[in-house]
């Protein structure tokens, strides 16, 4: 089984990724679950459209002030003239690797025959990979992509094929179709079918909720690493834990409520700074649910938290919240007793902010 993972000339330091989530995986989220385990994280999707440059949603996704090496900015689009403009674009702000998104189900990005759509259209997708490769040749340029567009339609090892000739140099598939959106299981033996026949590196994605999930998917599929998306919404830190079960066999214990309430505060005060005070209360809302859903008495604080609108009754309930939990007990205690809590279901499509 491989144990280091490369991104053209990136050695990352271990094999766990962050999935590209739009309306989750800005810098600051990044930059927090790379502080605690994530070999790499894949920004959200950039639009293609020069028309937007300007905007401040695709400013601030073209902000990597401070980012920790390596840099992935993922491009969405179906026009190859503009993607290869895109990823000019982002590389020339500091992206040190552009992921090309083949695997976004939202209808938004579809109805123009964006993201997973395009695995429709081969021709179109060797366009677009061959224009993108060819506009950044300094940097890796990496795929990401779901089985196919249906279940009569797993086309991902042809894709592979177009994608090794266009001289990307990573592919990620998540295991479903277009089709599944997010219903049923991942499954991993197209993965692993089209690890057995790729010459570049394989990550698997899909439903990796616990260490043990991904020890299982490094093995089964052979891939050289593993994307983790939802399970790390509310808990940045999983990237470490899977570490460490990878690595020993043994898990962590949970981690202290002293420990969580410091890296909670210090995202909460970096969304404040990244998004300003009035966008950053409602981003960081979401995740300070995320963070404390099955905790002991979370759902009170939840409630009273969500309609709170200024930074600094925000920070104060955070903080009574997490003074009370403190005093129960010094590590964080789910309601399930479930020792890693990994287990909940995992948040439905609904949420997919793209
Ligand atoms: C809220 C949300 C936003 C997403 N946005 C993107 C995106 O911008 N680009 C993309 O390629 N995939 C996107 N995805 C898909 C994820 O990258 C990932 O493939 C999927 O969630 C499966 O992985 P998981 O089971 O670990 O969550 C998004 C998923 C979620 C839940």
């Amino acid at each position: 089984m491989p144990t280091l993972m490369r991104i053209g000339n990136h050695l990352l330091k271990n094999r766990l990724i962050v999935a590209p989530m739009a309306g989750v995986t800005d810098r600051p989220f990044r930059q927090l679950c790379k502080k605690l385990g994530a070999g790499m994280a894949v920004s959200e999707m950039v639009t293609s459209n020069s028309l937007l440059y300007g905007s401040a949603k695709t400013a601030r996704r073209a902000n990597h002030e401070g980012e920790v090496d390596p840099i992935s900015v993922q491009i969405a689009g179906a026009d190859p003239a503009m993607m290869a403009e895109a990823a000019r674009h982002n590389v020339d702000r500091g992206a040190q690797i552009i992921d090309i998104n083949m695997g976004c189900p939202a209808k938004k990005i579809c109805n123009v025959m964006a993201g997973s759509a395009l695995l429709q259209d081969e021709i179109l997708v060797a366009r677009i990979l061959d224009a993108v490769v060819k506009a950044v040749p300094e940097v890796p340029v990496t795929l990401k992509i779901r089985t196919g567009w249906d279940r009569e339609h797993r086309n991902a090892l042809s894709i592979l094929n177009i994608a090794e000739n266009a001289g990307v140099q990573a592919l990620a598939m998540h295991g479903r179709t277009r089709a599944c959106a997010y219903t049923g299981d991942a499954e991993y033996d197209t993965i692993r079918a089209v690890k057995a026949a790729a010459r570049i590196p394989v990550i698997a994605n899909g439903d990796i909720t616990t260490p043990e999930k991904a020890q299982f998917v490094l093995a089964y599929t052979g891939a050289d690493a593993v994307m983790i998306g939802r399970a790390a919404q509310g808990r940045p830190w999983i990237f470490r834990e899977i570490e460490h079960f990878l690595n020993t066999g043994t898990h962590l214990p949970q981690p202290e409520v002293s420990e969580i309430h410091a890296v909670l505060l210090e995202h909460i005060h970096d969304l404040h700074a990244f998004y300003g005070d009035v966008a950053g209360v409602r981003v960081a809302r979401k995740h300070i649910s995320w963070y404390t859903r099955g905790l002991v008495g979370s759902s009170a604080f939840r409630h009273t938290m969500n309609r709170l609108d200024s930074v600094s009754d925000q920070l104060n309930v955070v903080n009574e919240y997490f003074a009370l939990a403190a005093r129960a007990d010094n590590r964080l205690r789910y309601e399930n007793n479930d020792e890693n809590n990994n287990t909940q279901d995992l948040p439905v499509a609904s949420r997919l902010a793209a």
